[in-house]
């Protein structure tokens, strides 16, 4: 079998995205809005998550035919209990190369002044912090529980104390929401070793009630931002990577990488589907090749079957060689809430998927 895996548009497989628990503390109203997941929403009963032994073993798979990078999400990942142990056990994986996998997980920053330093001891590499403002009246809104800013950034000082380094803070702007906060979070960031990105609003899942209307076009935002800050274009770091890259410019119009950079994700105006080389595996075990796929694959049913690894592999080759999906590329930007009309109304939550 050639390495890695290769899709029916001939890109490889090299990330996979585990969500480990559909479950979140906050209630972002673009992502999980409280009218739809309230008090008797039907989240995955315990039973029906993968085990800790179970997502480890698949990873191993899954490094055996390509990925390189593992991510961590959820919902909240932190909300998994010890979640630390299952990170200690990724770390050990190696991929056929005898390499480490980067190891990396997004969270909401709720629960990391409390648990940077045990994630950090077992072996995360990088950590990528959600926070949508930097104006308290904004962000409680935005997260939907009332949650203040300082404790946020109380998470990212903890990070930092606890050796991380490369974070990255990710922002979805929406439209007359937050938008007149992202020069704010910009100059709050600059120089200080941590990445914003600013990440337009997507028409994931059915719940968030998604338009067009909504989405600030990355283009305008960057345009808005060099009018009064000294951004210069960067060349991507690898193929595949969701974000364009921004540096701070010193007098001379050059990049200053003490100042550092920012990221621009146009998953909505300029899709990047035709480098995408991510598989989600979701908190029970279905495997995903699309952020907006309406049906993943069963992996648990063939893990608690008794499958043995040629099964799992054979599986998992099937699938991603069989796969076609590009989503956003398809999806014109006049396009409704329902997307391109070749895949179907269904769409799973970014709760339950994981971003
Ligand atoms: P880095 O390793 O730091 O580059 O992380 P990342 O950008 O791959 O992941 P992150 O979890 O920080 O996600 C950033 C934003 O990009 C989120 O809004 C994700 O939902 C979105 N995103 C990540 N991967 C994909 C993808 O394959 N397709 C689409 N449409 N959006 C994606
Ligand atoms: N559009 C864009 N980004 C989203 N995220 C969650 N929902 C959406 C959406 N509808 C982001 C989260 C998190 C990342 C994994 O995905 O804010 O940073
Ligand atoms: Fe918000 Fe992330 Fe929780 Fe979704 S998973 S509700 S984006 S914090
Ligand atoms: Fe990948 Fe689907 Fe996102 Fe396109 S829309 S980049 S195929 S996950």
């Amino acid at each position: 079998l050639a390495l890695p895996l290769t899709d029916t548009l001939g890109r490889p497989l090299r990330e996979l995205r585990i969500s480990v628990t559909d479950r979140c503390n906050f209630r972002c109203p673009y992502c999980m809005p409280a009218e739809v997941f309230g008090p008797n929403y039907p989240y995955l009963p315990r039973h029906a998550q993968l085990h800790f032994d179970e997502i480890v073993r698949l990873a191993r798979l899954f490094l055996g035919q390509g990925v390189r990078k593992i991510r961590l999400t959820g919902g909240e990942p932190l909300l998994r209990p010890q979640l630390e142990t299952l990170i200690a056990q990724l770390a050990l994986l190696r991929t056929p190369e005898g390499q480490a996998v980067e190891l990396t997980l997004t969270t909401n920053g709720t629960l990391l002044a409390r648990k940077a330093a045990a994630l950090r001891k077992a072996g995360l590499q990088r950590l990528t912090v959600s926070l949508d403002a930097l104006d308290d009246a904004i962000f409680t809104r935005m997260n939907g529980v009332g949650f203040a800013v300082s404790e946020v950034l109380a998470g990212l000082t903890a990070a930092q104390a606890a050796g991380f380094t490369g974070t990255k803070v990710n922002m979805v702007v929406q439209r007359g929401v937050n938008e007149q906060d992202v020069l704010a979070m910009a100059q709050h960031f600059r120089g200080t070793g941590i990445t914003l990105r600013l990440i337009e609003y997507m028409d994931v899942g059915q719940s968030n009630g998604w338009h067009m209307a909504a989405v600030v076009p990355n283009s305008e935002l960057i345009a808005r931002l060099q009018a009064v800050l000294p951004l210069v274009p960067l060349a991507p770091h690898h193929p595949g990577e969701t974000a364009q890259r921004w540096g701070w410019a010193n007098a001379q119009g050059q990049h200053d990488p003490t100042q550092g950079e920012i990221g621009l994700i146009s998953s909505v105006t300029q899709a990047f589907c035709h480098t995408c080389n991510r598989a989600r595996l979701a908190a029970d075990g279905q495997v995903f090749t699309c952020l907006f796929a309406s049906q993943g694959y069963d992996l648990r049913a063939l893990l608690r079957g008794g499958a043995d690894d040629t099964t799992l592999n054979e599986a998992i080759a099937q699938l991603w060689q069989g796969r076609h999906d590009r989503y956003s590329a398809l999806r014109t930007p006049s396009a409704s809430v329902r997307g391109p009309a070749v895949y179907p109304l269904h769409r799973i939550e970014m709760g339950y998927i994981g971003g």
